[in-house]
């Protein structure tokens, strides 16, 4: 039955992100997980909390065929980027955003190891389960880099927070939100954002 009602809304929405679950392919540190679009009504649920604004910058982390670019896309926001390092689907998130409805935003789909990408104009970074810790680990100290640089507030979601202990782990991020479907525990969202002072006057 979700598996139909999202078939139509992707049909609805020019798009076609319903892909079944291909092996993952292998990144750097070997612990990618497969393609599974979020949810659609998940995704509106967890976008919510975030109040994304005109000059916000959203990244999808792992994007697969593009599914919650696409949906980001259609709101007012500066750009959205969707990174994945799987060709195939990276292509299908690229056919996507030039058939998608309603587009209001650019769409950037790069192909990279999340591990080595470029996170500089982020400013909102989302991630539905993409890859194991190490990962993670690997991505979380490229934005922290990235804050170094260019000094931001910022904001992480990360849906079905399997490795939420390396978040914990970063002394740079505070857990300010957390919401749980009424079944499925799994299926939570966390939300963190960075300590981040705006200097007076600057
Ligand atoms: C659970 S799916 C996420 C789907 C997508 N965010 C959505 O909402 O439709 C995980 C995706 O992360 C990608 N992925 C896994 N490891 C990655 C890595 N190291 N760098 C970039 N993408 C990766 C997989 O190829 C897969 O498409």
């Amino acid at each position: 039955m979700r598996d139909v009602r999202a078939a139509l809304i992707d049909r609805w929405l020019r798009i076609n992100t319903c892909g079944s679950a291909v092996a993952p392919t292998s990144s750097a540190q070997g612990d990618a997980v497969f393609y599974e679009p979020t949810d659609y009504r998940l995704l509106q649920k967890y976008i919510k909390p975030l109040g994304l604004k005109g000059d916000d910058v959203v990244f999808d982390v792992g994007c697969g065929m593009g599914r919650t670019v696409c949906i980001l896309a259609r709101r007012t926001i500066r750009k959205c980027v969707g990174i994945e390092i799987d060709p195939l689907l990276a292509e299908c998130a690229r056919s996507n955003a030039v058939t998608l409805r309603g587009r209001r935003a650019t769409i950037e789909i790069r192909l990279s190891d999340a591990a080595v990408a470029d996170y500089s104009d982020g400013t909102v970074f989302w991630f539905n389960n993409p890859f194991g810790s190490k990962t993670m680990e690997a991505t979380l100290e490229r934005i922290e880099e990235s804050l170094k640089v260019q000094p931001r507030r910022i904001q992480i979601a990360y849906v079905y927070p399997i490795h939420e202990r390396v978040l914990w782990n970063c002394s740079w991020l505070r857990c300010v939100n957390r919401l749980r479907p009424l079944l499925y525990s799994t299926s939570q969202a966390v939300y963190w954002t960075n300590y981040f002072f705006a200097s007076v006057g600057g």
